[in-house]
């Protein structure tokens, strides 16, 4: 079945967001690597490289597909934050907003009667979840540290001990 051309031009968009986001967490794990928090800067270069996947595995897509791949320039991220507490506000939506895009996303494929790209959108949705709770479990939890540099610091041990979801390697597509 041949890729319908508004859903391409969409899923080609996608890998660029999800360049965009991978670099939105490379520039968060780089500010935490100037402060005390490395175990946030670890997690963050995770995230990173778990959005980078996410990108590979939307490329291999529009290629197993057999329509064109048509990158685009990477937006700069911003660089500077106020707290830990602020970077994973902006995570959270980061993540947000990649939701909303991979909801757009498939409610075109729906349109369209792409079951099979649905499917690859549904595994997305489901890791958009996964992610959206763990970032707003941190989110919470640093609320709940505030100004507190040892309860800080328990956290940021526990963010460097962060393995990846391994659910972005599992979804087939290379990725
Ligand atoms: Fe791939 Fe978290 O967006």
């Amino acid at each position: 079945m041949t890729l319908n051309p508004k859903l391409s031009k969409l899923l080609n968009e996608q890998i660029n967001n999800e360049l965009s986001s991978s670099y939105i967490y490379l520039a968060m794990a780089a500010w935490f690597e100037q402060t005390p928090y490395s175990g946030f800067a670890q997690w963050m270069f995770t995230q990173s490289r778990e959005e980078n996947m996410h990108a590979l595995k939307f490329y291999q897509y529009v290629v197993d597909r057999d329509a064109k791949v048509e990158l685009q320039p990477v937006a700069k991220p911003k660089a500077s934050f106020k707290s830990p507490l602020d970077v994973f506000e902006h995570s959270l939506r980061q993540e947000q907003e990649v939701t909303r895009q991979i909801n757009v996303l498939f409610e075109v494929a729906e349109q369209v009667k792409d079951h099979a790209a649905k499917n690859l959108l549904l595994w997305f949705l489901n890791e958009q979840m996964e992610e959206e709770k763990t970032v707003r479990e941190m989110l919470e939890r640093l609320k709940l540290a505030g100004n507190d540099p040892a309860s800080l610091l328990v956290l940021d041990r526990e963010a460097g001990s962060r393995k990846g979801s391994g659910g972005s390697t599992t979804g087939g597509a290379g990725a």
